[in-house]
């Protein structure tokens, strides 16, 4: 029997692999559940090559954390502390970049930035949202149940009828936080500055990439690995 390998089976091996399906444009955190085989192929790269590039880099030694195994509250911490963080200091600043933009160059190119400044505050405002309600309601619970689960204690009671449940939410969040960077994207043509780009729109673009790349990877940690892994103890 065969068994179809998704992108988000290679993301999940290691951050190496996160980082080459990226360069690629391979969509594994959202777009996941798609045959690794197929998304190589329908942008026109070969499959093993691709894998090989993942070898290569974990040859040398690029560091790698593996986030199958490790505790999960150690991985909830990072997603927090690496993640979270990163967004709560750059969303206001690409807000305020945005806004620039926008009053500097608004008239000249509506078409490009109103709807781009649209797409981005409500990202903002569903971002800030959806962390709160993971690092006050859904972490906290993940950890706990980690917890219980490792020491061998009974496992806490499911306050949310079923943890899926909330996951299936936060699953659905990060789909559309996913379509809004997509429409990010092609509202910039893939980021490319446009003629009058002074030096805010250059660093309103590179900030939004940088933000897409992270969001990337933040959204594969949590629906690749932190979310069945959660639904996996409750299962036991
Ligand atoms: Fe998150
Ligand atoms: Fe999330």
């Amino acid at each position: 029997m065969t068994i179809t390998k998704t992108l988000a089976d290679v993301a999940a091996v290691s951050l190496n692999a996160v980082r080459t399906l990226e360069n690629h444009g391979l969509d594994y955190c959202c777009g996941g559940k798609q045959s690794f085989d197929e998304a190589c192929l329908a942008k026109g790269l070969d499959p093993d090559s691709v894998l090989k590039e993942i070898e290569g880099a974990e040859a040398s030694g690029a560091q790698v954390k593996d986030w199958q195994t490790a505790p999960l509250g150690e991985l909830v911490r990072h997603i927090v502390a690496t993640h979270h963080e990163y967004l709560k200091l750059e969303l206001p600043a690409l807000g305020s970049r945005v806004d620039k933009v926008l009053a500097v160059h608004g008239t000249r190119d509506p078409e490009t930035l109103r709807p781009m400044a649209e797409v981005f505050c409500a990202l903002r405002a569903e971002m800030e949202l959806h962390m709160n309600k993971e690092e006050t309601i859904l972490f906290p619970f993940i950890e706990r149940y980690g917890a219980a689960a490792a020491q061998g204690h009974p496992m806490p009671a499911v306050p949310f009828g079923s943890i899926a449940n909330p996951i299936a939410m936060m699953e659905h969040e990060h789909a559309s936080a996913g379509d809004a960077l997509g429409k990010i994207r092609e509202l910039t043509r893939d980021y490319e500055l446009p003629p009058y780009a002074c030096r805010t729109v250059q660093a309103l673009y590179a900030g939004l990439q940088a933000l897409e790349a992270d969001l990337h990877v933040h959204i594969h940690l949590e629906n690749n690995i932190l979310f069945p892994r959660a639904i996996a103890l409750e299962g036991r």
